[in-house]
């Protein structure tokens, strides 16, 4: 059989070694594996990948030591022309073209939905592998990419914290995670933040400010607030205002993330992840499954529709969310 692999949308940490594994459990079950550069946007050019000596095809050599690196070899991208009935036919027609049988899929909510989008015009297997830093997909207890993303911000913290109590200063740290405050809760708990603001839970800034005072006037020398970029109240530069038009009895700074999240150096936990999700992936193509995404659930590996993955918001685990609260003190 013969298989094609892509990354689509924003980068995460551990696609690298999803393709590798893709590759090498594909050859283990005599699959050819063609990869697609740049996403959908590549199915569409049909600029496919060549190994260094000039072969056409992904081999066990051409995914040799990557694993190690953040990004993804086949470069991604967000795909507009994915979104019409047009891209969708010529992205099926490209895949005809070049006898490709089966296409694993790796990525975030949108590449899963170019995946359903395109099932609806094409007769081949696709499996999804979640990858995305934000964790908002559902069938997975994490998406590969968080692990690392959660490392990088906690990291940024730890240095924060030193300028934060040399000057007794509050710090308002945005990190991503787009619609989902699952990165930002993690990164509050594992930096030892005193509060984090998400989209899930309001945001009430007069309630906050009190606990500020109520800590400054115990001994607290320095506040971070980890602000989800999606917070219902605006990001870490909104909130900054909202905190001092309050009285916020800290001098305040802010610091935004943004895409350093994305990169680095993946985490032994996204790298077995990634392996484990991307020869879960094969084989369940390999036995006859489409339209899944490969998942692991509870600690077992899972398949679950495409379309369950993204259509319902994944709640954040409320026990984390107390127990931040009962760490602020
Ligand atoms: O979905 C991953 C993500 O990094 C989100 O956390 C963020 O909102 C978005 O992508 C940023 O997208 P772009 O790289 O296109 O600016």
């Amino acid at each position: 059989m013969r298989l094609a692999v892509l990354c689509s949308g924003g980068d995460a940490p551990g696609m690298n070694a999803c393709v590798r594994a893709v590759v090498r459990s594909a050859d283990a079950h005599d699959c050819e594996v063609v990869g697609i550069r740049f996403g959908y946007q590549g199915l569409l050019d049909e600029d496919f990948f060549v190994s260094v000596d000039g072969d056409s095809l992904m081999t066990p050599r051409s995914v040799a030591h990557i694993m190690q690196y953040g990004g993804t070899i086949l470069r991604s991208r967000r795909c507009e022309g994915f979104r019409t009935d047009e891209g969708l036919q010529k992205a099926a027609d490209n895949l005809h073209k070049h006898n490709i049988e089966g296409l694993i899929v790796i990525g975030g909510d949108g590449t899963l939905r170019g995946a359903v989008d395109l099932s609806r015009h094409w007769d081949g297997k696709i499996i999804g592998c979640p990858a995305t830093i934000d964790n908002d997909l559902a069938g997975t207890d994490f998406t590969i990419g968080f692990p690392t993303a959660v490392t990088t911000a906690v990291e940024a913290i730890d240095k924060l914290r030193d300028t934060a109590e040399s000057h007794e200063r509050m710090f308002l740290v945005e990190v991503m995670g787009r619609h989902s405050g699952y990165l930002a809760l993690y990164t509050a708990v594992a930096s030892g933040a005193e509060f984090a603001c998400i989209p899930e839970t309001p945001t009430d800034v007069p309630s906050i400010i009190k606990r500020i005072h109520e800590l400054k006037a115990q001994g607290k020398s320095s506040i971070i607030i980890v602000v989800a970029e999606g917070d219902e109240q605006g990001g870490a530069e909104v909130l900054n205002d909202k905190f001092r038009a309050a009285h916020c009895p800290f001098s305040t700074r802010t610091l935004t993330l943004g895409h350093v999240q994305r990169g680095g150096v993946p985490t032994p936990a996204d790298r077995i992840l990634a392996s484990e999700l991307g020869d879960h992936a094969v084989r369940a193509l390999v036995a006859g499954a489409h339209s899944v995404m490969s998942g692991k659930l509870n600690g077992k590996l899972v398949l679950i529709p495409l379309i369950d993955a993204y259509s319902t918001h994944k709640p954040i685990p409320s026990d984390l969310e107390e127990l931040l609260t009962r760490m602020t003190r």
